[in-house]
């Protein structure tokens, strides 16, 4: 069954990736200047993508406007399909957030997804249209409600591939344990942090992990090299405002502790304590967060 339908899916990829492109460039266009609200839709002040959560309301609105209309409780099903159609608008902003920065096979059947979407909300508005008609027949906007809620379905299981599948807005650091151990840091030719070039990022290893360090006056900051939003390489991004910024979709992280500032991470970054070692050079240890 699961081999089948990711045939059925791959299959939508001729239309799909063209269509998502072009929507990708709009939808991006749109949210750059925004980047407070669009911070907010992703989820950076929740600590958690906005949009997983949004999408719950509508899925259990949608199932009940159907239950609803089969017990023929027609003012109840009435009310609980507006909800579900607000309840969508406000998830698909949310998507369009994060859709904004979502690259490759994920933006590909996220589009799938977000297509699937807009045509049951379509769906949607034209049962609850019919219904304002108040018809004494109601079988069409019945059966328009129901075909919208497997669509919806369909939508959600894509959009489930797109989080579980290919692991978008999935925190890269989800594995990593907080490990209390200090760990030799190897910092190639540099002896001595002092030197490292001011608010340079400079990509060193601990173990069998690479950390990013920031020399700004006498402090030297470090945290995991890979970003928490989509594996960006921090460092090769830019020191801005006492963060650093991930140089493919600019999220920033505060480099006293790893903070997220701006999304679209909506994570923390692993941020690690420094001290010498007994012997010479330098260990790390993962900060508490
Ligand atoms: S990978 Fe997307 S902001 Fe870093």
């Amino acid at each position: 069954m699961a081999h089948w339908l990711a045939r059925i899916m791959a299959a939508q990829d001729r239309w799909a990736r063209p269509f998502g492109d072009f929507n990708h460039r709009w939808i991006s266009a749109l949210f750059r200047p925004i980047r407070p609200i669009r911070d907010f839709l992703s989820g950076v002040w929740l600590g958690h993508p906005l949009h997983g959560a949004a999408t719950d309301l509508p899925i259990g609105t949608v199932v009940l406007t159907v239950v609803l209309d089969l017990m023929n409780q027609r003012a109840a099903a009435d009310v609980a399909l507006a909800v579900t159609i607000l309840a969508m608008l406000g998830a698909a902003v949310t998507g369009a957030a994060d859709y904004a920065d979502t690259d490759g096979t994920a933006r590909v059947r996220a589009t799938l997804h977000s297509t699937l979407m807009v045509v049951a909300l379509a769906v949607l508005a034209v049962s609850l249209g019919l219904r304002a008609g108040n018809p004494a027949d109601r079988t069409l906007p019945v059966a328009l409600s129901i075909i919208a809620a497997l669509i919806v379905t369909a939508g959600a299981y894509v959009g489930g591939d797109v989080v579980y599948v290919l692991g978008n807005m999935v925190s890269r650091h989800a594995f990593r344990g907080a490990g209390t151990k200090w760990i030799k840091l190897d910092t190639g030719d540099v002896t001595d942090l002092a030197t490292l070039p001011e608010s340079t990022p400079t990509k060193v290893r601990a173990g069998i992990n690479d950390l990013v360090l920031v020399r700004v006056g006498s402090a030297v900051h470090a945290m995991h090299a890979v970003c928490s939003h989509a594996g960006g390489p921090l460092a090769e991004g830019t020191v801005v405002d006492g963060c650093l910024q991930c140089p493919w979709h600019a999220s920033r992280f505060r480099l006293a502790d790893g903070r997220v500032v701006h999304g679209p991470a909506v994570y923390d970054q692993p941020a690690y304590q420094i001290r010498p070692a007994d012997g010479g050079g330098y260990e790390v240890r993962r900060a508490a967060s």
